[in-house]
């Protein structure tokens, strides 16, 4: 009997929560956002829901005129190797920009998480969103996006290659004949390209796993493209099913065009979702992060996003539909989706600002841990998607939410494991050893 397909999950930490407002609740954590013990209580809840990964966003520049929320703060592989020794199966997935680092220091540092997680390091390769980034690395703006996306080709390339530049044998460790290595089984990379140029080999054996597990998050024509190629997981961004479907079913025909089988790449769009043990209860959680927001900045915000001014409007009568997009001069994407929470949801401008608040955009599901995972199950059997990248809307309490709530119901209907099946991320993902090129 064929196995039966079953749920990917990553857990997407940020900070308290993905809600602009967690910090100012009561019982957020906020003072302990650089304290490495509560990413590592945050990986451990994860593993005791045995989810796939946690996995953390970067970025290069902190705003000082934004002080009404939380900002980058540790940075990713430095907490994620804390967090590999504080749990045993969860995998550990950063984001890595191929426009600031260099393939030798990303394949170097993500080869070593994957030696100090036994196997469990992943990368989110991305080619970062702004100037203020590249402003940190000597540069006056970032490259355009052609050129962004070129060199993130070439460094994918060369992080392959170094990572293959050690053979599975090539440590002997003979004491007796006085040989380390097997130097047959090590190889220089002599890369020679656009962006870079590197010889090789790497300075890390082969890694535990073979080499870390390559997501990628891109949504353009050149992200979903290098998608199809390379990555091995992709986050996504949908609001509904029908956006999800039309996502997925677009990469997955652009993996097969490149050769690839598109059931070994999971797509797993952002998830925010509000737990209660009644309806009721899951919308009071939002509404009372929803009442914390500043509510001045975020009208200014959905002001750039819609063209439309909301001062003064009252903010717990509804909100009326938007323009035809063909009216709106500005980015379409984003216009369209607050277009589409308008007519799906029929929101208060309070309870609007509130779902852009969280995930801005990303699916959001509210109500108990049984309509969630009939929602759940709806998207996966669609063929929207393959699993979720959780984007809790606070930290801990909606994962703890999550983990205790969801995925026992999860379980009882057989769409999400129970144990792990190995002790890899590969093998949580079921995407199988890559073999030396
Ligand atoms: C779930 C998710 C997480 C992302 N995380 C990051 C990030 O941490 N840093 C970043 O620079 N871009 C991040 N991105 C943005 C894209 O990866 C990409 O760099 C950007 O959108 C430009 O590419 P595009 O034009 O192909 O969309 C993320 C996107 C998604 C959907």
């Amino acid at each position: 009997m064929a196995e039966q397909r079953t749920l990917h999950l990553n857990a997407f930490l940020y900070g308290v929560g993905h809600h602009s407002a967690a910090w100012r609740h009561p019982d957020s954590c906020a003072e302990r956002i650089g304290d490495i013990s509560f990413f590592e209580e945050l990986a451990r809840t994860a593993e005791r829901g045995h989810l796939d990964a946690v996995f953390f966003a970067d970025g290069h520049s902190v705003d000082p005129e934004y002080t009404a929320g939380t900002t980058w703060f540790l940075e990713p592989l430095t907490a994620l190797a804390a967090m590999a020794r504080a749990t045993e199966r969860i995998g550990l997935v950063t984001t890595v920009s191929s426009s600031f680092y260099t393939p030798f220091h990303a394949a170097r540092l993500l080869a070593s998480l994957d030696h100090i997680s036994s196997g469990r390091a992943g990368a989110n390769i991305v080619t970062s969103m702004f100037d203020t980034e590249a402003r940190n690395h000597g540069f006056d703006r970032l490259p355009d996006h052609e050129e962004r996306y070129s060199r993130a080709e070439e460094f994918i390339d060369v992080l392959l290659a170094l990572w293959d530049s050690w053979g599975e044998d090539a440590l002997v460790i003979d004491r007796s004949s006085g040989r380390y290595l097997d130097a047959g089984d090590i190889s220089r990379v002599d890369h020679r390209g656009r962006f870079f140029r590197v010889d090789g080999p790497l300075t890390v054996p082969r890694c535990v796993q073979g080499r870390p597990v390559l997501f990628q998050a891109g949504a353009s024509d050149a992200g979903r493209t290098l998608a199809a190629r390379h990555a091995e997981a992709v986050y996504s961004v949908a609001w509904d099913l029908p956006a999800a479907v039309e996502y997925a079913s677009d990469v997955r025909a652009r993996i097969a065009a490149a050769g690839r089988d598109p059931r070994t790449v999971a797509i797993l769009p952002g998830l925010v979702t509000y737990v209660g043990r009644t309806e009721e209860e899951a919308l009071a959680k939002k509404a009372e992060l929803d009442a914390l927001l500043d509510v001045d900045a975020a009208i200014a915000q959905l002001g750039v996003f819609t063209g439309q001014d909301y001062t003064g409007h009252d903010l717990d009568a509804a909100v009326a539909d938007l323009p035809p997009v063909e009216e709106f001069t500005g980015p379409q994407g984003r216009y369209s989706t607050v277009q589409r929470i308008i007519s799906s949801r029929r929101p208060t401008l309070r309870e609007l600002l509130g779902y852009l608040a969280a995930g801005g955009g990303h699916a959001t599901m509210i109500g108990t841990p049984e309509t969630i995972a009939d929602r759940i199950e709806e998207w996966f059997r669609s063929g929207a998607c393959d699993g979720f990248n959780l984007m809790c809307p606070t930290y801990p309490a909606s994962l703890d939410d999550f983990v205790d709530l969801v995925v026992p119901e999860l379980q009882r209907r057989n769409l999400f494991r129970s144990e792990y099946p190995g002790t890899t991320l590969r093998d949580s993902l079921g995407s199988g050893r890559p073999t030396v090129r």
